[in-house]
């Protein structure tokens, strides 16, 4: 007996999916489009006549498993196998789960990952994640999000790598690798066997939701939709990225499920996308909600047309795509489309060849100690020193320690939204670190600050305060009004004053907090963002000078709710901000400027940038900026050396600057560095409203520094013959 072409390994891909295409009615077709959650029992049935072609782990107990047993592969198998063995055409089912920040070894949250300003970093610890997802039989994970941050009261920042597209393209693309292993600029033939497929979501402008509130409309130009919300997406697509979540909302009037432009032209035809685009929860029968649709059907026909190529948990795509096609509203050839891509996906994970988990697999891959060890390194390298007056780092000998707040013995808090695989019983709280960390002669209370603690306090050396969000405060359908600390918290603080003790406050949170009056009350204090699993070690390491901080925000920090949106990359408007003076773009009851700017964060040495040249590189219109890093202190340290650019006069106006390079640099104390950055035709343009790349001759500035205030800076010009002056 012959096995068919689509079976037969051997064959190019191209060829098996035309074969399966030329095999499979239009019901099955449909089937291949409709993902559904939590797969049990309840729809074996439907998974038998080819249905169902995804499968969605929305929760702990999906397929008939159980969280403590830990057995989804069990789960999985049961219902693949009928997929596989009872189905008329026998395709696989590729599941899907929302993996984010770590699966069970819970890594920080991407707001916290995106601190550490390494793509490296990133990329193993979505390594690390995607091993132990595919171990548990799941082949796909709903993340990297990169939706661009500038509204922290929206809970979804804590869920992404913070403001800046560039920056968010480069860690993008390290999470991407991390995911699928591949490390190309085309949708691999084959993932390794131990990875899985990414999702590049919410495609696209989702974060932009007006005054915060998740879900909510938007209004975003075409100017900053190509210069702003869509180049990390497309950094991600280079990377390979397999798959994007169309998103929510609406901009100006059209819903993302529904958006021709964007995701057919600009994603499909413009950028050559590949893979296949999931539409985000239920989001296509929202179409109706939106008034853009007047029932499921005229939904699916409008999502179907518009791009997206699997319906997520409405079986509006099943139920209508049928009749659709037969009465010439949807295309055969689109049909064919979506179901082309997705299965092009399927035999890429190698799911026709492998349907099958090892249920025993997961013992091996989760939570090894190797793989703690680099949580706890990402952890400890993402949180970001904001004050210091010398009260850090702690010594471990002869010293007295009180340790309070309501965050200092919390496990939840420290894993964040989103961990559905993370098991709290298996995060180290910070007083737990502390405790194991302390030196013979030192002593530690712990104490909840009654009238009776504030005596074990003031016979303590040092006062450690934890504070900031619970897990639950940030993530998904978790928006403040205000970014003021939950309630109490600052008036804790205020109060510990009394005590005349140092005071050193660790903040966990998901999103920027207003912390103008705990730090100007306080000594130290390190904002850890909800650094997971092992973040409680990562605070010790830091708290203890085991780990010298090196995190750097990637995210501005207000000074109060009222500034936002605030954002270092802002046009110049004509009447730029000027210290007390009137008639410019200011505030009459605040200062101007952040709390703390866009790539800040302090050491617990000091770092030196000078000696800054241009000078064009070989190829023309490229430029090379070279600069000096020093270490001025008496320990080793790692600084992120950051190169802005303005285009100082465009046919658009620019912002007053723009991140363009980054390096985490390395420093023994006293050592010097050459560092250089590379900034090509894409660094030194802007995109015109049809995303093509515009460089305009005349001058540019150029500033390098650990931050986005960077003072040193020079000038160079393009000439109209694009070379360089
Ligand atoms: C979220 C997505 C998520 C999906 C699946 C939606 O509510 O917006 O980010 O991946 O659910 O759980």
């Amino acid at each position: 007996m012959t096995i068919p072409a689509y079976k037969n390994p051997a064959l190019p891909v191209a060829e098996r999916i035309e074969d399966l295409l030329s095999r499979m009615t239009l019901e099955e077709k449909a089937g291949q489009l409709n993902q559904w959650y939590n797969l049990g029992p309840d729809q074996y049935e439907q998974v038998r006549s080819g249905e169902i072609g995804s499968g969605l782990l929305a929760n702990s107990s999906t397929a008939g498993n159980n969280r403590q047993e830990r057995v989804f592969a069990k789960g999985i198998n049961e219902i693949q196998k009928i997929a596989v063995t009872e189905s008329r055409l026998g395709i696989p089912l590729i599941f899907g789960r929302d993996v984010i920040h770590g699966y069970r070894t819970v890594a920080p949250i991407p707001l916290g990952m995106a601190a550490t300003w390494s793509p490296e970093l990133i990329e193993a610890a979505n390594t690390i994640a995607a091993k132990e997802a595919r171990a548990d039989g799941i082949h796909w994970g709903f993340s990297p999000m990169l939706d661009i941050a500038r509204d922290p009261r929206w809970g979804r920042v804590a869920e992404g790598f913070g403001e800046d597209p560039f920056l968010v393209g480069q860690l993008a693309a390290g999470a991407v690798r991390g995911f699928q292993g591949n490390d190309t600029d085309a949708i691999p033939q084959q993932f390794p066997a131990d990875r899985i497929v990414a999702c590049a979501k919410h495609f696209v402008g989702y974060s932009a939701a007006e005054g915060g509130r998740d879900y909510n409309t938007t209004e975003i130009t075409l100017h900053t939709l190509h210069n702003i919300y869509l180049p990390p997406f497309k950094a991600a697509i280079q990377s390979g990225c397999a798959t994007v979540m169309s998103a929510f909302h609406d901009i100006g009037g059209i819903p993302l499920s529904a958006h021709r432009y964007l995701l057919g032209d600009v994603l499909k035809e413009q950028w050559g996308f590949a893979g296949f685009i999931v539409s985000d929860w239920g989001a296509v029968g929202e179409l109706i909600n939106h008034g853009v649709a007047a029932d499921d059907s005229h939904a699916a026909e409008l999502a179907c047309n518009a791009g997206v190529d699997m319906d997520m948990s409405t079986m509006v795509y099943l139920k209508n795509l049928p009749d659709l096609v037969r009465a010439g509203k949807v295309s055969e050839a689109r049909l064919n489309d979506a179901v082309g891509r997705v299965l092009r996906i399927k035999f890429a994970v190698g799911l026709f060849e492998n349907p099958y988990a090892d249920p025993d697999a997961s013992q091996a891959v989760h939570l090894l100690p190797e793989s703690l060890a680099t949580i706890r390194q990402l952890a400890a390298n993402s949180m970001v020193l904001l004050k210091n007056n010398g009260v850090l780092p702690l010594s471990s000998d002869a010293i007295t320690l009180c340790l309070s707040g309501p965050l200092a013995d919390q496990r939840q808090a420290l894993f964040g939204c989103w961990t559905p695989d993370g098991q709290e019983e298996e995060v180290t709280t910070l007083k737990e670190a502390i405790a194991g960390r302390l030196g013979p002669e030192t002593r530690l209370h712990y104490c909840e600050l009654t009238d009776d603690a504030i005596k074990l306090a003031r016979a303590s050396d040092v006062l450690i305060l934890a504070i900031g969000e619970s897990a639950g405060r940030s993530g998904e359908d978790n928006c403040t009004t205000t970014i003021e600390l939950p309630a109490g918290q600052e008036a804790l603080v205020e109060a510990a004053r009394c005590m005349e003790i140092p005071i050193v406050v660790v903040v966990f949170g998901g999103r920027p907090l207003n912390l103008t009056r705990v730090t100007d009350w306080a000594d130290a204090v390190l904002f850890a963002w909800h650094p997971g699993i092992t973040g409680g070690l990562g605070v010790a390491d830091i708290l203890f000078g085991d780990v010298n901080p090196s995190g750097r925000l990637p995210i501005t920090f207000p000074r109060s709710t009222g500034q936002i949106p605030l954002y270092y990359n802002h046009p110049p408007t004509g009447r730029p901000m000027v210290a007390n003076s009137r008639r410019h773009s200011r505030y009459v009851d605040s200062l101007d400027s952040p709390l703390f700017p866009f790539g800040f964060g302090l050491s617990y040495t000091t770092f030196e940038y000078g000696n800054l040249r241009t000078s064009p590189a070989s190829e023309v219109p490229e430029i090379s900026v070279t600069v000096e890093v020093t270490n001025t202190g008496n320990r080793a340290g790692t600084t992120v050396a950051q190169c802005y650019v303005r285009d100082s006069v465009a046919s658009v106006a620019r912002p007053v600057r723009e991140l363009k390079g980054f390096e985490r640099v390395h420093l023994q104390a006293g050592e010097t560095k050459t560092i250089l950055f590379r900034l090509g035709p894409e660094a030194l343009s802007y995109l015109d409203d049809n995303g093509n790349e515009v460089l305009e001759p005349g001058r540019f500035q150029v500033w390098v520094g650990g931050d986005s205030n960077a003072g040193l800076g020079t000038e160079f010009e393009i000439t109209s013959d694009g070379s360089i002056d």
